[in-house]
C-alpha cells in the first residue's frame, strides 16, 4: 500500500462559496502554505481570478486580491488540477434539502469520488460541508473502503465543521471562538490539529460522528430560539397591549445571556492568549423577527429532524421550530395587509436578503411574505435593499418594483416595513 502523501505542502479547497473562500484565504494568511481552490462553477471561477467576489462579504476581497496577487491562492481550471498538488483537501460544497428534508450528499460524494479519481496518492480528507452525523462513517468511509483505501493508513479523513457567519465570514474565520476536529485515526487528528494550532482558540477532538452531531447541534438551537421568540411575539400582538421590545429589551437584560468575564491575568497579559472564551451574543438570536432563512439554519433543521424521525424519535421541538419559521412568515404578511386601506395600497417592503449587510437571499423570508401579499391581491408592492435587489430579483420572479434608493421607496410608498435592517 502507498505511503500517506507528504511530500507536496499545498491545500486544496473544492468549492469557493462563502465557507470555501473564507477557508482557502484564510488559510494563506493564517498558516502561510500555498492553497489552491477550485469550484466547478466557471463564471464564479472567473470572478474570483480577476479579484472579485461572486457575492457581498466584506474584508474578504482584498484578502483575496493579496493573496491571488502573492501567489499563496491560486485557482485551478479542473479539480484535477487542484487535488494532484495537495496533501490536503478541504470539501466544501454545498449540501442542500432535498424535497423530503434529507441532506443531498450528491456534491459532496460526487467531489469525493472525482478526487479520488485522480491519482493513487494518499491525502488528508476534511470534510468542512455540514453534512448529517454519520455521513462520514457510513456514505464516505464506504466508499473509499470500496476502492481498497484504509483510513489512517492510506488515506486520512476528518470531518471540520464550520461555524462562520455570513457578514461576518473573514473575521469569524480568523478569530473561531472553537475549532471541532473530527478524527478516528491519529494521522488525521495530528495532520489536522497542527494545521489549526496557529490559531487562537480552543479545539475540541472528537470523533467524525460528534464533529458533525456538534454543527447540527449548534444551528438547530439557533433556529429554536428563534422560532421562540417568533411565537412569543405572535402571541403578544394577539393579546395585545403588550410592547414587544420593551419585552425582548428586559428579557436581555438578564445577566445570564453574557458569559463572565475573564479576570485579568496576574501579569496583566493578554486575555486572549489565555485561551478563554469571548462573550457571545446568543441573546440577538432571542428576538423576533420575519423568522430565519439563509442557507443554513432551514436546511440544517430538516435534516435534523429527518433524521430524527429515522431513528425513531418524533423531534417535536424541530417541527415546532420549523412550523413556526412558516407561521411567522404569514403572520408578517397578515400584519401589513392589516395596515393597508385596500389591495391598492402601495407598500415598501425594506429588507430581501435573509440578513443585514448580505446579498444571500436563499430562503429568505422577504420572498415568502411578499409572496403571501400578491396571493391576497395586495398588487402594489415596492423593494429595497442596498445589497441584495439583483440576486433576489434573478431568484425570484415576482411581480414586484424595485426601488432605486431608499428614499425613492419612502416617497412612493403608503406603507413601509423594514423586514430585516439594511
Ligand atoms: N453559508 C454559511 O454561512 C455556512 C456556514 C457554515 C457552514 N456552511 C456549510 O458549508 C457548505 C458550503 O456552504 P456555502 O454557503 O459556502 O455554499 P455555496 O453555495 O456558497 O458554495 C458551494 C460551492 O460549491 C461549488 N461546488 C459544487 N460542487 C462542486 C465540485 N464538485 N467541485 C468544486 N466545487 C463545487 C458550487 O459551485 C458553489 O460555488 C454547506 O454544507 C453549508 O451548509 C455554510
Amino acid at each position: 500500500m502507498a505511503n500517506i502523501k507528504t511530500d507536496n505542502n499545498m491545500i486544496a479547497v473544492l468549492g469557493l462559496g462563502f465557507v470555501g473562500l473564507t477557508t482557502a484565504i484564510g488559510l494563506a494568511e493564517k498558516t502561510g502554505r500555498k492553497v489552491i481552490g477550485f469550484d466547478i462553477d466557471a463564471a464564479r471561477s472567473r470572478t474570483l481570478q480577476e479579484g472579485k467576489l461572486p457575492f457581498h462579504e466584506p474584508d474578504l476581497g482584498d484578502y483575496l486580491q493579496k493573496h491571488l496577487k502573492q501567489g499563496s491562492f491560486k485557482l485551478a481550471s479542473s479539480l484535477a488540477d487542484a487535488v494532484v498538488l495537495a496533501d490536503t483537501i478541504f470539501f466544501c460544497v454545498g449540501t442542500p434539502s432535498n424535497d423530503d428534508g434529507r441532506a443531498n450528499l450528491t456534491y459532496l460524494t460526487d467531489a469525493i469520488e472525482a478526487t479520488l479519481d485522480v491519482d493513487d496518492t494518499k491525502r488528508l480528507l476534511v470534510v468542512k460541508s455540514t453534512v448529517p452525523p454519520h455521513t462520514s462513517c457510513e456514505v464516505i468511509l464506504p466508499l473509499l473502503e470500496r476502492r481498497g483505501l484504509v483510513v489512517g493508513h492510506d488515506t486520512g479523513l476528518a470531518s471540520n465543521p464550520e461555524f462562520l457567519r455570513e457578514g461576518h465570514c473573514w473575521a469569524d474565520f480568523m478569530n473561531p471562538d472553537r475549532i471541532v476536529i473530527g478524527a478516528d485515526d491519529d494521522y488525521s487528528a495530528q495532520t489536522l490539529s497542527r494545521l489549526y494550532s496557529v490559531f487562537n482558540a480552543p479545539i475540541i477532538l472528537t470523533s467524525r460522528s460528534t464533529a458533525e452531531y456538534i454543527k447540527y447541534l449548534s444551528n438547530t438551537l439557533l433556529a429554536t430560539m428563534i422560532s421562540f421568540s417568533n411565537e412569543m411575539a405572535m402571541i403578544a400582538d394577539r393579546l395585545g397591549d403588550v410592547d414587544v421590545g420593551d419585552a425582548f429589551k428586559a428579557l436581555h437584560m438578564d445577566r445570564r445571556w453574557t458569559l463572565p468575564e475573564v479576570p485579568d491575568t496576574p501579569d496583566g497579559g493578554d486575555k486572549e492568549a489565555t485561551g478563554s472564551t469571548q462573550p457571545v451574543d446568543m441573546a440577538s438570536y432571542v428576538l423576533p423577527g420575519s423568522g430565519f432563512g439563509g442557507y443554513c439554519l432551514p436546511k440544517d433543521t430538516k435534516a435534523m429532524a429527518h433524521l430524527a424521525q429515522q431513528c425513531g424519535i418524533d423531534a417535536l421541538m424541530l417541527h415546532g421550530t420549523l412550523e413556526t419559521n412558516e407561521l411567522i412568515k404569514r403572520h408578517r404578511a397578515d400584519l401589513i395587509a392589516s395596515r393597508c386601506t385596500s389591495k391598492d395600497t402601495r407598500i415598501g417592503i425594506i429588507g430581501l436578503s435573509f440578513k443585514p449587510g448580505s446579498d444571500d437571499v436563499r430562503d429568505t423570508p422577504a420572498a415568502a411574505i411578499i409572496s403571501h401579499l400578491l396571493q391576497a391581491g395586495y398588487h402594489n408592492i415596492t423593494v429595497y435593499d442596498p445589497f441584495a435587489m439583483e440576486t433576489f430579483a434573478q431568484s425570484y420572479a415576482l411581480p414586484i418594483n424595485y426601488a432605486h434608493d431608499r428614499d425613492a421607496l419612502l416617497a412612493s410608498c403608503e406603507i413601509i416595513e423594514v423586514i430585516k435592517d439594511v
